[in-house]
Formats: structure tokens, C-alpha cells, sequence
């Protein structure tokens, strides 16, 4: 019997050349014996949702009932040494978009072509230009990111860190810098995993799982900042969507802030409440409803249909010309734009930001990222992506998921776009093809299904600090979505992934 973690390859190859058959085994034998899994499917369920691993019902909301969110039965297998790396590297990697989004001449040639043809970010930079000339009043930052990362096999064994065991290594997807979700579902999924092992009897296999204080850290890093304020009447606002399905990820943050810190109280508002409700103060101290916000966190304002008309645009404004400390403020949204994310991955830009030790270690987790700009060099991926659209992914200036352009569609959307400017709205990325294993997957009102899955691992980070002087940068936990192997994206909101954790083996 093979043992967790080994992993195969049978030599089966895609027409990229690429092996399909990779897999990691899982941390049990499986199949599990059926009168297990009917003793164990309910239990597992009843852990999750009296945890809070629930969603609101998309379709007939409901805000007296939650949906039990999906999750897989058993955590998923991921290598111990490719963990560390990332977790090792975390406070690095926040440091890195703390330089990025204080650098206004890097940001302004990273974007300036990008912004002629993707409006929506166009108007995050008038707005960065506009709080810029008029003086910034709130000279410090917090970020709470989330670096997400996927195991693959280098194609042709291409680096030291996939010539040995496990022979994998992590590549980047991206980092988010506003609204990194699952603070709350990364650590509660590890919970539910944690559980399922000790009822089949494994307690022995609990060791594998790494503790996770994503909640707690995210937090910790929001309080830090509301201290940083210095007045101990003002509030934390969440700038939420109009509707929120992820509630518990949310709430849970406001609760994990009163349990640390009952002193500190948390506000809710949409863009657009903030529109009505909103004001600076002559020294541009933000109020809403009576309360001065100390510092503001959006779990929303992402994406373009969050704004409205030109009232939830004001009100954006408002907050970022306000002295409230922003996660994120305007600056470090903008650096986690899919553009910019290109761009850093420019042989020696990251040298330019981190000393050279640091920026070989980042580096080891970049893939192939090109330009799409009107020039040779975005010819040249133009033609690479028509040529071998399965290698690659096409990605517009878009957050939140199901935005992204995969396969044979990527040919259709060039064949549009190819000779004209709109092409620079987008990046390309080669696509990272992680190997595949089996779990269990549980979604409500359906049965319990065993299915060839692929995991994407999110490590958070947070940082506080000015352009000069940064107090703090750390490694605050992690979160693990898996999908079924043959689906493109995996949002767990949008049904197509589901909550996992990870099981290290060595
Ligand atoms: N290069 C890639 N190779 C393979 N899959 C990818 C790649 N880039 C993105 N994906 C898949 O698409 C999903 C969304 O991609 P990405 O994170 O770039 O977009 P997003 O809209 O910012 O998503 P999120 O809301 O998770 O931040 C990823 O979670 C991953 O499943
Ligand atoms: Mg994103």
C-alpha cells in the first residue's frame, strides 16, 4: 500500500506534455468502508455547521438560515517541507507589497497602459492621484494578505526544489491585498478535519495537522492598527457587500475582535450606506453615524458591480482621503492588482525592493507571467497563448473569482482582442498544474461523493507600518480550498470548491 503524501506518476502526458497522472495519497486508504462514511458524513456535518462552516442560501436568502458551506472529509495531503517554505516566507513576501505600493513611479509605469483600457481601475488610480496631490492624511497601512500558492511538478525537473522529494514544488497564483477571505474557514475546516480523525480513531494522525491562527491573527493585526489610531472612542468599519452570502467568515471576525479586545466595537456598512452616512471632519477624521472610524477593512469594493453609480465611488473616495487606517488604502490595492503581479516577476525588479538573498527566495515561487502590452514582447505572448492555450491562463484586472479565461476560450477572446489595445486590460500566466488526490466531498442535500481533487494553499500575512518605518510584518496563519481536479476555478461561494486542510508528510 502506497503510504500518505508518496507521489506517483504513471507517465500518463497531456498534449502540452504535461503528466496527467500525478497524485499524492491521501492521508487514509480509500475508499473508506461505506458503514463508516454513514456514520461519520452526519457527524462531520453536525461539527460544521454548529462551528460555523455556513453560508447564507444564494438563491431564496434567507437571513434567519445558514447552508452548510462544502468541505472535504479529510485533510489533504501537502508536502511539510513546501508548507514551511511559504509560511517561512510570508513576512517577506508582505514586506514586498508594502515596498510595491509605496513606490508611486513603479505603480504609475506598471499601470499606465493598463488604466487607458480597464476602467475599473482607472478610477482606483484617480483615486490614488487625487488623495496623493491633496497630501495623504494617514501616512500608515495595514495589510491583510493572503499569498495563495499551488503544488506542481516543474515541467522538465527545472529547479533544485522539484529534484527532490517530494519532488513538487509551490508556484504563486497571486496575492490579494483587499478582502483576503477565510480568516474564519481556514482555521474551522482544520477543525472539522481535526474531528473526523479523532472519530475514525486516528488520534495518531492529528500531529500532521499544523495549528492555525488565521482568525485570531488577521484580527490581532486590525486591533494593532485601531491601537496605532490612538483614540479610544473610535470604531472598526467593514465596508461589507450589499448582500453577504460568506457571513460566517465575516461575523467571525467581529467576534474573534470582541473577544480579544471588548473595549473595541465593529461597524458594518456598504459603499453605498457610507455614501449616505458618511463625512470627513476639517481634519479629515472619518464619522459615520456619530462614530469616528479608526481603521477600515473591506471585505468589499473589489470588484465593479460593488459601486453602484458615482455615490459608492465618493464614498471610496472619502474613506481614502479620511485619516482612518485603510486595509487596504488605495495604494495597496493597487499593488495587488494581476498587472502588477506581472510585473514584479521581471527578472531583477524584486531586487529592486528586497535585498538579493530575499529576492531569489520569492522568486522560487514565480511562474511564467507575461505581458499582453502592444509591443514585440506582447506579440510574442499573443502568439505562445494561440499556440498552446491549455499552458496558459488569461487573466483581466479582476478580484473575487470566475473572471479568469482558461483553454480553447483563450483563443476566442485573443482572436477579439489581439490587435487592439484592449489586450493590455489583461495578463497571462502559464497555468500551474498541481498534482491530483482523492477526498471526500461534502456539499448539502447531496450525497457524500469521493472525487479527484486539487488543492490551492492561501498563507496570510499582515503588515503595519508608513513608506518608512514598518512596526510589524508576519505570518498569521493559512487556508486550504480544493476543487475537483477537472474544474477551472474553485470558489467555494460560487459551489465549484470546497473547505479543506492540510496533512503534512515528509
Ligand atoms: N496560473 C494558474 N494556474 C492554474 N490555476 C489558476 C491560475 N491562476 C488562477 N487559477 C485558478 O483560478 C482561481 C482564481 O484565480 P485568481 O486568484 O488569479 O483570481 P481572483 O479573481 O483574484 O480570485 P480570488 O478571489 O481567489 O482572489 C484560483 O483560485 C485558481 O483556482
Ligand atoms: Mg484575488
Amino acid at each position: 500500500m502506497a503510504t500518505c503524501g508518496s507521489l506517483c506518476c504513471d507517465g500518463g502526458f497531456d498534449k502540452d506534455g504535461v503528466s496527467t497522472t500525478r497524485t499524492i495519497e491521501s492521508c487514509l486508504p480509500l475508499p473508506l468502508p461505506v458503514e463508516i462514511l454513514e456514520d461519520i458524513v452526519p457527524k462531520a456535518k453536525d461539527f460544521a455547521i454548529l462551528h460555523g462552516a455556513g453560508m447564507r442560501y444564494r438563491t431564496n436568502y434567507d437571513p434567519d438560515s445558514l447552508q452548510l458551506a462544502p468541505f472535504f472529509l479529510l485533510p489533504s495531503a501537502f508536502p511539510r517541507r513546501e508548507f514551511e517554505r511559504v509560511v517561512k516566507l510570508q513576512s517577506i513576501v508582505n514586506i514586498l507589497m508594502h515596498r510595491i505600493a509605496h513606490d508611486y513611479q513603479f505603480l504609475k509605469d506598471a499601470l499606465e497602459k493598463t488604466i487607458k483600457v480597464d476602467d475599473f481601475t482607472r478610477r482606483l488610480w484617480d483615486i490614488y492621484t487625487t488623495v496623493r496631490e491633496e497630501g495623504v492624511s494617514q501616512e500608515m497601512s495595514l495589510g491583510l494578505v493572503r499569498s495563495d500558492v499551488m503544488l506542481t511538478k516543474c515541467q522538465a525537473g527545472c529547479c533544485e526544489l522539484c529534484q527532490t522529494p517530494p519532488f513538487v514544488t509551490v508556484h504563486q497564483v497571486e496575492v490579494n491585498t483587499i478582502a483576503s477571505g477565510f480568516g474564519h474557514m481556514g482555521p474551522i475546516s482544520g477543525s472539522i478535519n481535526r474531528y473526523v480523525l479523532g472519530e475514525l480513531r486516528k488520534p495518531e494522525l492529528l500531529g500532521h495537522l499544523p495549528e492555525n491562527d488565521a482568525l485570531a491573527g488577521l484580527c490581532g493585526g486590525m486591533i494593532a492598527a485601531w491601537d496605532a489610531y490612538g483614540c479610544p472612542k473610535a470604531v472598526i468599519l467593514f465596508v461589507v457587500e450589499d448582500v453577504t452570502y460568506n457571513i460566517c467568515d465575516q461575523r467571525f471576525h467581529e467576534y474573534e475582535i470582541r473577544r480579544q479586545r471588548p473595549d473595541i466595537h465593529v461597524i458594518r456598512r456598504n459603499l453605498t450606506q457610507i455614501s449616505q452616512q458618511g463625512c470627513l471632519t476639517s481634519d479629515k477624521r472619518l464619522i459615520i453615524d456619530g462614530d469616528e472610524i479608526a481603521v477600515v477593512y473591506f471585505r468589499a469594493g473589489y470588484e465593479p458591480g460593488q459601486y453602484h453609480s458615482e455615490a459608492e465611488w465618493e464614498a471610496r473616495l472619502t474613506v481614502e482621503r479620511s485619516k482612518a487606517i485603510k486595509s487596504p488604502s488605495i495604494h495597496y490595492h493597487l499593488a495587488g492588482t494581476k498587472k502588477v503581479q506581472q510585473e514584479i516577476a521581471r527578472p531583477g525588479v524584486l531586487n529592486k525592493f528586497l535585498s538579493d538573498s530575499e529576492a531569489k527566495l520569492v522568486s522560487q515561487l514565480f511562474t511564467g507571467l507575461y505581458t499582453l502590452d502592444m509591443s514585440p514582447e506582447g506579440d510574442q505572448a499573443v502568439q505562445m497563448a494561440m499556440e498552446n492555450p491549455e499552458r496558459f491562463v488569461l487573466k483581466p484586472q479582476r478580484e473575487g473569482g470566475g473572471n479568469n479565461v482558461y483553454g480553447q476560450e483563450i483563443r476566442t477572446v485573443l482572436e477579439k482582442i489581439k490587435d487592439s489595445q484592449e489586450r493590455e486590460a489583461y495578463i497571462l500566466m502559464d497555468r500551474i498544474r498541481p498534482p491530483i488526490q482523492q477526498n471526500y466531498l461534502i456539499r448539502a442535500h447531496e450525497p457524500v461523493k469521493l472525487v479527484e481533487v486539487v488543492s490551492e494553499l492561501g498563507i496570510f500575512g499582515t503588515i503595519l507600518g508608513t513608506a518608512k518605518d514598518i512596526q510589524f510584518s508576519k505570518f498569521a496563519g493559512h487556508m486550504l480550498r480544493t476543487k475537483l481536479s477537472s474544474v477551472n476555478e474553485g470558489g467555494v461561494a460560487a459551489g465549484l470548491g470546497a473547505l479543506d486542510s492540510v496533512f503534512l508528510f515528509d
